[in-house]
């Protein structure tokens, strides 16, 4: 194997088959009652991250890992994922809303317009 190291991660990356399609992160960060920023464990993060995982394993979906993260720095906006290769982001708050994010952005392959979260999004939704 040649050690030095002249290709971009973007060269590399595009060589090599994924280990993974999709690599799904769930925020199960926890802080203290009355936080200001809140989390996403106080909003059901656990029992929708198990949830998902539980209805990925059921659908059989192949070379898909759902794992848990720590805080993902969009507290407000919990519980939060990010699914990559993508980068996209959802926020979530119903097993109907994870039912949703399975079978259109894992399975068919579409974004999940209503639960997008944009970049630029900063403030809890109302
Ligand atoms: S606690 Fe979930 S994003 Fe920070």
């Amino acid at each position: 194997m040649n050690d030095t190291v002249t290709d971009t991660v973007a060269q590399t990356a595009g060589a090599l088959q994924p280990y993974y399609n999709r690599h799904v992160f769930c925020c199960m960060n926890e802080r203290e009652a009355g936080h200001p920023r809140g989390c996403c464990m106080e909003k059901g993060g656990a029992e929708l991250r198990a949830y998902m995982k539980d209805q990925a394993r059921a659908l059989k979906l192949k070379r898909v890992r759902i794992n848990q993260a720590g805080c993902l720095d969009r507290c407000e906006l919990g519980p939060t994922m990010v699914i990559y290769p993508e980068g996209i982001w959802y926020t979530y708050s119903t097993k109907e809303d994870v039912d949703e994010i399975l079978q259109t952005h894992l399975i068919e392959g579409r974004v999940v317009a209503r639960l997008l979260l944009q970049p630029e999004e900063k403030e809890a939704r109302k």
